[in-house]
């Protein structure tokens, strides 16, 4: 959570700075601030709450400085507010932190600093960093020195940048469970918590390791470990578009993203289709067929979103290899004290690559000698770099906070793995042709559902100002259901609650009114006689019902219909959950809100 940008060059570092924390924006976007180094001697700094259009705003034409930092923040300790945006400076303003993550010993720390004489002008934890490297930093210490030293007294996680108004020459930044990634420039150095901030400038990065520091200088970087150990990183080359960065003439990120379907399960695809045998090639799991034979479970973890589209890989996993499989919260799983199986294969599932509760229930499995892959759309991200081996979504850069484009490329990477699985085991070349046929058939049939974008946002408008809506979907159904109301409630805050069809006679048909309106899943497939009736039973206690179905069901039943495409019964859900996510984005664009960046919400939740 929250953005960090670094510059150091022969430029004025502010409008890098300022262009930087917009792109970072996603990250977190209740507060942010910039501090310069300036030319003339000391820090300049600015924080306010709002926007980074407001601290652009704030910031006068005379801020500038060869050396700067800047953040956006998604608060954790403290309101957002002036006070608790970053940089955090110490008492006598010379050294300026910017920081994401949580220091754990913030309180204690403070007390002791606070005895030496410290006064503290923020509720963060941050400001411990700034009054901890100024106290080692006295005595013309080195800045990375003193950044070592001070970073030893604490427990937590962090990514860091440190600007000293005493050498302006440097910066020093430090990972430890929250990225940092290096940008080289020519004769400038680029600093950032995500590439997106750096693409416009350089493609060459360096990721910073967990534990790893480094001191960046106009002209190069040097990185050394907690105990000033020089470690030998080499750059690798970012092939992400800068026009993936930008809005591309939609009104939003979010319906960009929503477009580019075809186009990112067709990337999710490529190269990965064995139309001889019928199969999957997924070079990345590093599991020959004799391994992935023995394996007798699949446990699949992810939060939000992630999680859901686990629960759709795991109905795939189940029906096309008929492995037991079960997706599970990595948010819950990691506080249970799980049980680890040999055979058991994890999955972990993470857009960002950087959610933390995802990556410590991965720490969790290795730890206890467990098995994890990855499906993970951010290449070189934390969970990636953690887990064994994995499949890489290839979806591109989703910047609107709601995910869209990486959740159908998770369940097509998903549908491959199953597929993968399944013709290990026992699924037939002619049942392995079918699904090969309709992976491929996939993009051109997102395209169609894509096409009544129109005529949804109309529908979206009638019903946008209901008090709440239902999302009920059977088996297959279920999780895109879930998904469904998650999109909903997510960018349009109405209400939502999604339920098995199944379930609904067991309490929830209390609630149908025609108020509560139905968002009904009603694929043609063996259940579809029990869904019908499911329909008949909310018509009959004056429900609403929008159904999403392969034909529309007869007029007694619904209010209003959305055909999707036929695929085939296993890769429904992929089809059927698309007009949801334009059902809840002109829902949110109807009641006016910010549709990408929704309240109290950010893009990777890297807190606990
Ligand atoms: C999705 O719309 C949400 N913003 C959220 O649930 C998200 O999927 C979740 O936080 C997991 O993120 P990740 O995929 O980056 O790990």
């Amino acid at each position: 959570m929250c953005g960090i940008v670094a510059y150091i060059g022969p430029k004025d570092a502010t409008p890098f700075l300022l262009e930087g924390l917009a792109r970072l924006e996603y990250r977190g976007y209740d507060s942010a601030g910039v501090a310069v180094a300036g030319r003339t001697g000391g820090l300049k700094l600015r924080k306010v709450k709002g926007r980074v259009a407001d601290l652009a705003a704030a910031v006068p034409a005379r801020f500038k400085g060869g050396t700067g930092i800047g953040h956006t923040r998604w608060a954790t300790h403290g309101v957002p507010s002036d006070a608790n945006a970053h940089p955090h400076l110490d008492n006598a303003e010379r050294i300026a932190v910017v920081h994401n993550g949580i220091i754990e010993n913030a309180d204690e720390l403070r007390a002791k600093l606070t005895a030496d004489g410290a006064v503290f002008r923020s509720e963060t934890d941050t400001e411990v960093l700034s009054h901890l490297i100024a106290a080692h930093a006295a005595g013309g210490v080195e800045l990375e020195d003193a950044v070592r030293a001070a970073l030893g007294r604490v427990v937590g996680t962090y990514g860091i940048a440190v600007l000293d108004a005493e050498q302006p020459d440097r910066i020093v930044v430090a990972r430890n469970g929250s990225p940092i990634v290096l940008g080289i420039g020519e004769k400038e150095m680029f600093a950032a918590s995500d590439v997106s901030a750096l693409v416009r400038y350089t493609r060459q990065v360096v990721h910073l390791e967990d534990g790893e520091l480094a001191t960046v200088r106009a002209d190069g970087f040097r990185t050394f470990t907690a105990d000033a150990r020089t470690t030998h990183r080499q750059p690798s080359t970012v092939d992400w578009e800068i026009d993936s960065f930008d809005t591309g003439g939609y009104e939003h990120y979010l319906l960009k993203e929503i477009h580019e379907q075809p186009g990112s399960v067709e990337r999710t695809l490529s190269g990965r289709l064995d139309e001889r045998f019928s199969t999957a090639h997924l070079g990345g799991l590093n599991l020959d067929a004799r391994e992935l034979r023995e394996i007798r479970r699949v446990k699949i973890l992810g939060c939000g979103s992630a999680y859901y589209a686990g629960e759709m890989g795991a109905q795939l996993i189940e029906e096309l290899a008929r492995i037991p499989a079960h997706s599970e919260p990595a948010s819950e799983f990691r506080y249970r004290n799980p049980v680890i199986e040999a055979d058991t294969l994890y999955v972990a599932v993470s857009q960002s690559g950087e959610t933390y509760d995802t990556l410590a229930a991965v720490q969790e499995i290795k730890r206890k000698g467990g098995r994890v892959l990855g499906v993970v759309n951010t290449v070189g991200s934390a969970i990636a770099r953690e887990c064994d081996g994995g499949i890489y979504l290839h979806a591109g850069p989703e910047v609107s906070v709601a995910s869209t484009k990486a959740f159908t490329s998770t369940v097509v990477a998903f549908a491959l793995l199953a597929l993968h699985f399944g013709r290990i085991h026992d699924l037939s070349p002619a049942d392995g042709r079918r699904i090969v046929a309709a992976l491929q058939a996939l993009p051109d049939q997102i395209r169609e559902v894509l096409d009544q974008s129109e005529a949804i946002a109309k529908l979206a408008a009638e019903y946008a100002d209901s008090t709440g809506m239902m999302f009920i979907g059977r088996v297959r159904g279920y999780p895109v259901a879930r998904e469904g109301a998650q999109k909903l409630k997510e960018i349009s805050y109405v209400h939502a609650e999604a339920y098995p069809a199944s379930e609904l006679k067991h309490g929830p048909l209390a609630l149908i009114s025609p108020e509560l309106p139905t968002v009904a899943l009603v694929p043609d497939d063996e259940l579809l006689d029990k869904n019908l009736t499911t329909l008949g039973e909310i018509k009959a206690r004056s429900g609403r019902v929008i159904a999403v179905a392969h034909r529309r069901p007869e007029d007694r039943l619904v209010d209003h219909c959305i055909l999707v495409p036929k695929s085939e019964p296993e890769l429904d859900p992929l089809l059927l959950n698309i007009p949801l996510q334009l059902l809840a984005y002109h829902a949110a664009v109807a009641l006016g809100r910010d549709v990408d960046k929704p309240r109290n919400l950010a893009k990777s939740v890297t807190v606990e």
